[in-house]
């Protein structure tokens, strides 16, 4: 069985009449589903373009409604809880998550944040034990894999790399994975947008090829699992 939830968050679209206004981020992302696709079906595809249509913002009547016991909710509060829901059962049906970003301010885009906040959330993705000690925050799910993808303007975001100490996105993502149930993480980054030259090129090719070889490595070790699960 693969379940794939598909998250696009760039505000470019993907197909504008100048297609060099086009977003990559999504681009390469698509390469992989595609990729995927003509190795093995999936049995489940969610797709959400938060770029295009951000999830609300939670405010404090949400943190409420998060805090309230679930049979005590009002309905307004399980009328505000709704999206969050509906958010952590896609999120919760996946094995692969694939999440598209492009580099905004050296971190994720608002719309994507807001799409975190939606699902981070105690007592559904996470538990608060204070009997843990300092790390009182555990998952509640697991086994997920998550194929991160990120188009950049700049380049040189890795250590030991010039702008290293620049990059809030992908070491922000690494951090949250853990919050979705994510237990393996791959990376897939295109840079030097801005710079538009052969070194852009270069690595947007360089992407396109390591979506493509990921999902084909990540479709057929899904067969393998299903035929082995067939088995027992
Ligand atoms: C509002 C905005 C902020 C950006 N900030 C950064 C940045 O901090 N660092 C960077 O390397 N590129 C930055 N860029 C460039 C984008 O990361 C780059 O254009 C990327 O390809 C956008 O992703 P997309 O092609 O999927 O839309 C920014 C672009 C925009 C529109």
């Amino acid at each position: 069985m693969s379940t794939i939830l598909h998250i696009d968050s760039s505000v470019r679209a993907i197909d504008n009449d100048n297609p060099s206004h086009n977003s990559l981020s999504k681009q390469i992302a698509r390469q992989f589903v595609e990729s995927w696709q003509e190795t093995s079906s999936i049995d489940e595809y969610i797709y959400r373009d938060v770029g295009v249509h951000p999830p609300q913002f939670i405010t404090q009547d949400w943190i409420g409604a998060v805090f309230t016991p679930q049979g005590k909710r009002t309905a307004d509060q399980k009328r505000l809880l709704a999206l969050s829901d509906t958010l952590i059962d896609e999120l919760t049906r996946a094995d692969i998550i694939v999440i598209s970003t492009p580099m905004y301010n050296y971190g994720m885009p608002a719309q994507l944040k807001a799409w975190f906040d939606q699902i981070v959330r105690v007592n559904k993705t996470f538990d608060f034990d204070l009997k843990r000690g300092d790390f009182p925050l555990a998952p509640l799910l697991s086994g997920k894999t998550l194929v991160a993808i990120a188009s950049c303007g700049e380049f040189g975001f890795e250590e030991p790399e010039i702008r290293a100490k620049s990059n809030h996105l992908m070491p922000h993502l690494r951090t949250l994975s853990r919050y979705l149930g994510v237990e393996t993480m791959y990376e897939i980054v295109s840079e030097y947008q801005e710079f538009a030259d052969d070194r852009h090129q270069a690595s947007l090719t360089q992407a396109f090829e390591q979506a493509q070889s990921l999902a084909l490595a990540l479709a057929q070790s899904q067969q393998i699992t299903h035929i082995d699960e067939q088995l027992v």
